[in-house]
């Protein structure tokens, strides 16, 4: 067999995706073994050395820092994975690039468009491959979707709907900052369900559906005090709970949005539907191995919508995995996109999406913001043309 080459890893943060990211490395060469490179993990890091000590040792990591920067500065490490708050994105990212590291950063880029726009800058000027962990586009069922999408059978597009709903922060006692409740925080988030589930469902619906071109938004703070973690005291909260919008895409099509902290009863329901002049599809993240399909075109007496249980080898990335019929999970979308990021080195082709895609994203919950703060429509400023972005999958 070929000899690998190796992606020296270097993860920063060691929670949620964290994890997440250590499982996809660690499991990619099992799935994807044609791919001419290998994540090696060299070094993690995590501001207490007993913590970060022993996520090294249960993910497999060969060596520890407690500083970024130390890890950004080392020869051994080709590519920095950035698994931390969005506050410290823009400046390890930058750092990253100055090194000529390679990047992959967690959504959202950046806590504000400004900061966005200086990360772009800094890959493009370093000439760096870099990745965002917009994860969902790499649920099969979701890159089906696209699939269907660009084969033109949902005809001309009329609207595309997608709600991200949760409950876990109703109680006035939940605090904000510091660890754990960093979301909660203005400072360390930027914004509240905007950047961190709207981010997401507009990541997809630009993927999906082309440009978002004007939005008008409504956004709300239900608690407008808490605790904050850092300094004790209780302090205006900053961060929006909910939000939601209706917009206009490039291809003429309308939209509508929904995120919100405040659903009870809902953990991470993100759902979208698309609907066209011939055929509508929808799918729901907690039943994330189905694509419900309805085809005006099928014979009348059995229309109706169709569920496709999306685990058959020929659906994306399927055949990586079991046998039809044996579902994956919210794990296997990392490991996709690792296995996506090692082809694009093979290849010498971007990884979408890209820093310049997520800086599209990030125009879209800019405009969003401005909108609700302004009671007016506002135009996102995204590039017309980015429905035509595309991202080679694994099949
Ligand atoms: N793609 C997704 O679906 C998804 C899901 C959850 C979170 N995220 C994003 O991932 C990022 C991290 O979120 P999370 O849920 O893993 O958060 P988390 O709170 O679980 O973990 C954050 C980690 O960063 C560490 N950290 C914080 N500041 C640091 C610093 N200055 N230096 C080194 N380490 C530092 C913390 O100690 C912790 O280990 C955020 O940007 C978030 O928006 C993305």
């Amino acid at each position: 067999m070929a000899t690998k080459k190796e992606l020296r890893i270097g993860l920063i943060g060691t929670g949620l995706m964290g994890r997440t990211h250590s499982n996809g490395y660690n499991q990619v060469s099992h799935f994807f073994p044609e791919l001419g490179h290998t994540p090696v993990l060299k070094a993690v890091c995590s501001r207490n050395q007993e913590n970060v000590q022993k996520f090294a040792e249960q993910w497999g990591y060969e060596s520890t820092e407690t500083d970024w920067r130390a890890i950004v500065a080392r020869d051994d490490i080709d590519a920095i994975d950035i698994c931390t708050p969005n506050d410290t994105h823009a400046e390890i990212a930058i750092a990253a690039a100055e090194a000529g590291k390679m990047i992959l950063c967690e959504k959202p880029l950046a806590r504000t468009l400004a900061e966005a726009q200086r990360m772009v800058d800094a890959v493009e000027k370093a000439g760096v491959q870099n990745t965002v962990w917009y994860n969902y586009r790499r649920v099969p069922a979701v890159t089906l979707a696209k699939q269907i999408v660009d084969s033109g059978k949902l005809g001309k597009i009329f609207h595309y709907r997608a709600n991200f709903l949760q409950d876990w922060t109703i109680s006035a006692d939940v605090p904000q900052g510091g660890t754990g409740t960093w979301r909660m925080d203005v400072e360390a988030a930027g914004s509240g369900v905007t950047g961190d589930l709207l981010a997401h469902c507009i990541d997809t619906a630009m993927w999906l559906n082309g440009s978002i071109t004007d939005v008008s938004a409504l956004t709300e703070t239900f608690v407008k005090q808490r605790m904050h973690q850092l300094t004790g005291k209780v302090q205006p909260v900053g961060i929006d709970d909910a939000c939601l919008f209706h917009c206009r895409f490039g291809n003429g099509s309308l939209g509508l949005f929904e995120a919100t902290r405040y659903a009870r009863g809902h953990k991470a329901l993100y759902t979208l539907e698309i609907n066209g002049e011939h055929a509508s599809i929808r799918w729901d993240l907690h039943d994330m191995n189905r694509l419900e399909y309805f085809d005006h075109d099928d014979e009348s007496i059995v229309r109706g919508w169709r569920s496709i249980l999306v685990t058959d080898s020929d659906q994306p990335y399927m055949k990586r995995w079991w046998i039809p019929g044996t579902s994956i999970g919210y794990e296997h979308t990392f490991t996709h996109q690792v296995a996506d990021f090692l082809k694009s080195l093979d290849t010498g082709e971007p990884c979408a999406p890209t820093f310049q895609d997520a800086l599209e994203t990030q125009k879209v919950c800019e405009a969003v913001l401005e909108s609700a703060t302004s009671r007016s429509w506002k135009e996102t400023g995204v590039a017309v043309n980015i429905g035509e972005v595309t991202q080679s999958a694994l099949s």
